[in-house]
């Protein structure tokens, strides 16, 4: 089975994971920039880094040129992953794949939010506003800061390796 291990990572996270799992499927990641074609894959592994929500721009659009394939996904976010918004943005993600396409998986962790990013955020957003950096908020970029760690790395390099002797199967 011809794959295809392809990701975006704006601060280095995904690529961090996409480099673990790369050694579980023993294939080298390929960056979003370098355009592959999807056509000349059989699995797609497609990893993309969050924002606002769904998969980076860049992601988005390649996601949306994966025509009947059968796609895994993987992300990594701020917010906890098992929360809903972790789950939702797995399901943006995956409602961008183009024509005939398959989820054959879906992988999710959490990546540290860059500084500047917060920065950003505390002064675009007032007390009140829904994006207003509250306690709760900064509480959890702060749980953030560690991620991915060696954990993260071991569980998906675990799934990935699950999956792909599921599919072989
Ligand atoms: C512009 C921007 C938007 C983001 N939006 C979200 C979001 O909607 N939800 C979330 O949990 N994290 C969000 N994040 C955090 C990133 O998804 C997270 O830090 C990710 O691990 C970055 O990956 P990278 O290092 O591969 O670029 C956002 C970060 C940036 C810079």
């Amino acid at each position: 089975m011809k794959t295809l291990l392809i990701y975006s990572s704006r601060t280095g996270n995904t690529k961090k994971v996409a480099e673990a799992i790369g050694e579980t499927l023993q294939v080298t990641p390929v960056p979003v920039e370098e355009n592959p074609s999807p056509d000349d894959f059989d699995l797609i592994v497609a990893g993309y880094w969050v924002d606002r929500g769904s998969a980076d721009g860049q992601m988005k659009a390649y996601l949306s040129r994966i025509m009947g394939k059968k796609v895994a996904l993987f992300a990594t976010l701020g917010a906890e992953p098992d929360s809903e918004h972790a789950a939702k943005c797995l399901e943006n993600g995956a409602a961008l794949l183009g024509a005939g396409s398959e989820v054959v998986g879906k992988f999710i962790c959490q990546g540290k939010v860059a500084p500047e990013m917060v920065d950003m955020m505390k002064k675009m957003f007032p007390a009140g506003h829904p994006h207003a950096m509250t306690p709760e908020r900064l509480a959890r970029i702060e749980r953030a800061a560690s991620h991915p760690d060696a954990a993260d790395l071991a569980a998906a390099q675990e799934y990935f390796g699950n999956l792909r002797k599921a599919i072989l199967a």
